[in-house]
């Protein structure tokens, strides 16, 4: 048994000083250490060693088996590390079939909920837009119809910046006097609706608890047709939160009150734990409070080029504005909104799309 140890072990190691690449490293492992291998060969040549000799080839044979498969070990890492030298040289004989040591990344539960939504809108026609996060004081207050000095600006306290009038967007209705612009053309010439949704980070000068952050997500989405009314504007969340949520929700609308709507909403959907009972999650209401939306106000369309003074009526349309971040919270049961931006990634890589 001692000699046959010591014949594979020389072949061993001749073959090993050739392995050079995750292939032949392959070939190595079934060579010696498959299921049909030549250790287990060895194994079977047990039975032929003599009964008072058998205990010691056993242990002979399993350390030589120890001894192999941490040799095998040894050569993986170097080949890994000699890998990752290579990709960060950007070397040419890069090898693409060597597991490179990284481990895999995961998408952040923001972007999920986000494309999500985004499949959701495409399907019922929206376009998907994106807008800058740096913006003017024009485009976040006075095109909605936030004049200088008006109260509504104290909810939206946000960080403004040396360059004059330039500020971080305190929401995504920022966008929406640039939409009206991009799309407006085509609504008048060809009578194509519009129908767009733009995601994007928000920044608010907000003192940070669980439930609050100075930096968050929302998307928003506006369509704008002749003869939109409230009803479109409930079918359309209704759709998009049932799918969202793989179940038929209830909604409601509740008066609520922005510059850039009129008449303005708070809808709520029926809680989705107690359907509508009461319970803890929803403060024993029954209720959600989940996106503030309303029908676009007809200075905000003027503004935008779509409609005229004297015809100021002539295109309608609703908007609303859902909280992303919220929604990822609701989805995927997160308690504190500071996970999202902690980059912690023992919490945020455990996310995956349904
Ligand atoms: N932009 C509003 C906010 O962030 C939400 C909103 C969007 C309300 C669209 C009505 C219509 O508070």
């Amino acid at each position: 048994m001692k000699e046959m140890i010591q014949k594979l072990k020389s072949q061993f190691e001749t073959k090993l000083k050739d392995v050079n690449d995750q292939k032949s490293l392959e070939d190595l492992r079934l060579d010696f250490l498959s299921k049909k291998g030549q250790i287990t060969q060895l194994m079977k040549e047990l039975s032929k060693v003599p009964n008072e000799q058998k205990k010691e080839a056993g242990q002979l044979i399993n350390s030589f088996k120890q001894e192999v498969l941490e040799r095998y070990e040894g050569k993986k890492e170097q080949l890994i590390s000699l890998q990752e030298k290579l990709l960060i040289d950007g070397a040419e004989s890069y090898d693409d079939s060597m597991p490179t040591g990284c481990p895999c990344g995961s998408y952040h539960p923001i972007t999920l909920v986000q494309r999500e939504l985004e499949d959701i809108f495409e399907s019922m026609g929206f376009d998907v837009e994106d807008y800058n996060e740096i913006v003017d004081d024009y485009h976040c207050f006075e095109a909605l119809n936030i004049p200088k000095y008006h109260p509504a600006r104290d909810m939206q306290d946000t960080y403004y910046l040396t360059t004059k009038n330039q500020l971080l967007k305190s929401h995504t209705s920022a966008a929406q006097n640039a939409i009206l612009k991009k799309y407006g053309k085509d609504l008048k010439e060809k009578g194509r609706p519009i129908r767009a949704v733009f995601p994007g980070r928000c920044f608010r000068n907000e003192a940070i608890d669980a439930c609050h952050e100075n930096t968050f997500f929302q998307m928003e989405g506006i369509m704008v047709d002749k003869d939109i009314s409230v009803s479109n504007l409930i079918y359309f969340m209704k759709t998009m939160l049932s799918e969202v949520f793989s179940k038929e929700v209830t909604v409601r609308l509740r008066p609520g009150f922005f510059p850039f709507v009129e008449p303005g909403f708070e809808l709520d959907i029926q809680c989705l734990i107690c359907e509508g009972e009461g319970c803890s999650s929803c403060k024993n209401s029954g209720w959600l409070e989940l996106c503030p939306c309303g029908m676009i106000h007809p200075n905000v369309l003027k503004y935008g080029g779509i409609n005229t003074e004297e015809n100021p009526y002539e295109y309608t349309g609703f908007a609303f504005g859902l909280g992303l971040t919220r929604l990822a919270m609701m989805k995927y049961g997160v308690k504190d909104i500071r996970t999202f931006n902690s980059g912690d990634l023992s919490s945020l890589s455990q996310f995956v799309s349904r």
